[in-house]
C-alpha cells in the first residue's frame, strides 16, 4: 500500500474503503472482506448509520488497531462545539476504539467552526490522530484553514474523471490540506463504467474501467475511496498498484473534465434547502 504523509506527519493510506450505503446488515461482511483483502484505510460517517457494524469488524478481523486508519464524519445535526466533542466519543463508542485516525466535519453549513473547535480540543488530547473537513470548496476551506488553529489535514470532495477538482486541489495544496476523492466512480452515474475514452485505456492496460480511475487517482496523490459489496470488486479495486497509466493516458483523461458535480454543488442556496430535508430525515432515523 502507498501513502501519503499529512501535514501533520501522519502517513494516510492511498487506497480505501468506503461503507456509504452499504446496507447495515452487509457492512460487518464488507469490512472483513475488503481487510482481509488488504484496505486498511475504513470511511464511515455518523450518518451513515453503519458505525456499529464497521466497529465489530474491526474489532473482529484480527489486524492490530494500529495498522488500520479509521475515518468517521460528524453530522450537520452534531454541529457545535458541546454536540460535536459528544458525538465524536459516541461514534469512537460505536466503533470499539479509543481513537480515530480522522475525523471530518461532513458538510460546510451550519455552525461548523464550534464543531471544527471541538475536533481541535480532540486533536490537542490525542483522541483523534488528524482533523478534517468533506465538500469544502475553495472559499470555505480557505476560510477554515485561515481563521484557526489548526490547518485541517484533509479535505474530502467528489472527484471522480467527469469531474476532477484540479482547481479545489491546487488550492488545497497551497493551503497544505491532503485532498481525498468521494464517488470515484461518480456512484455509476452519466454512464463512467462504459465511458469509451475509459474503457479504451482500460483494454490497453488489461485492467477495468473501475481500477483505471482508481489508478489515475492515485497517480494524481488523491486518497481514493470506493465502495462496493461485492467481494470480487473489492478485490479488484484493491489491484491497481501494479500498472502505470501514462503521461499521454493522464492527459486524455483530463479531457473529460466537466468541472461540473454529478450529483449537486454545494455552493448553491438549493443545497442548504436540500440539507436542511435531509437533516429532518436522518433525525428520524438516528
Ligand atoms: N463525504 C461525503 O460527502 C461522501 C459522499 C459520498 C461518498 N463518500 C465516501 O466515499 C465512498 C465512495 O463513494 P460512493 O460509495 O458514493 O461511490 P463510488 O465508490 O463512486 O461508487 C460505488 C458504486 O460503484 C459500484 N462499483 C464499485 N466497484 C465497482 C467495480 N469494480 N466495477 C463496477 N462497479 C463497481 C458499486 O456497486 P456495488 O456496491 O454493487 O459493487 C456502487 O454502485 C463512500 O462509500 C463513502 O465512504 C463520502
Amino acid at each position: 500500500m502507498e501513502h501519503v504523509v499529512l501535514n501533520n506527519g501522519v502517513k494516510m493510506p492511498l487506497l480505501g474503503f468506503g461503507v456509504y450505503q452499504i446496507p447495515k446488515e452487509d457492512c460487518e461482511r464488507c469490512v472483513l472482506d475488503a481487510i482481509s483483502i488488504g484496505y486498511r484505510l475504513i470511511d464511515t460517517a455518523q450518518s451513515y448509520f453503519n458505525e456499529e457494524a464497521v466497529g465489530r469488524a474491526i474489532e473482529k478481523c484480527g489486524i492490530p488497531r494500529e495498522e488500520l486508519f479509521v475515518t468517521t464524519k460528524v453530522w450537520i445535526d452534531n454541529y457545535g462545539y458541546d454536540m460535536t466533542r459528544a458525538s465524536v466519543l459516541e461514534s469512537m463508542r460505536k466503533l470499539r476504539t479509543d481513537y480515530l485516525d480522522l475525523i471530518l466535519l461532513h458538510q460546510p453549513f451550519s455552525d461548523y467552526y464550534g464543531a471544527y473547535h471541538a475536533l481541535e480540543d480532540l486533536y490537542k488530547e490525542g483522541k483523534v490522530r488528524a482533523i478534517g473537513v468533506s465538500n469544502f470548496y475553495p472559499d470555505r476551506l480557505s476560510d477554515i484553514a485561515a481563521f484557526n488553529e489548526i490547518v485541517p489535514q484533509v479535505n474530502q470532495v467528489e472527484t471522480n474523471p467527469l469531474n476532477q477538482q484540479i482547481f479545489a486541489q491546487e488550492n488545497m495544496v497551497k493551503n497544505g490540506v491532503q485532498i481525498e476523492a468521494w464517488a470515484p466512480f461518480g456512484e455509476g452515474r452519466n454512464g463512467i463504467f462504459e465511458n469509451p475514452v475509459l474503457k479504451e485505456i482500460a483494454l490497453k492496460h488489461n485492467k477495468s474501467v473501475a481500477q483505471v480511475i482508481l489508478r489515475w487517482l492515485i497517480q494524481r496523490k488523491v486518497v481514493a475511496l470506493a465502495k462496493s459489496i461485492h467481494r470480487e470488486r473489492i478485490q479488484q479495486n484493491f489491484e491497481v498498484f501494479d500498472f502505470e497509466l501514462s503521461v499521454e493516458d493522464m492527459e486524455t483523461i483530463r479531457t473529460l473534465d466537466t468541472g461540473k458535480s454529478l450529483f449537486f454543488s454545494h455552493q448553491e442556496a438549493s443545497t442548504v434547502d436540500l440539507f436542511v430535508e435531509l437533516i429532518k430525515k436522518r433525525r428520524d432515523l438516528m
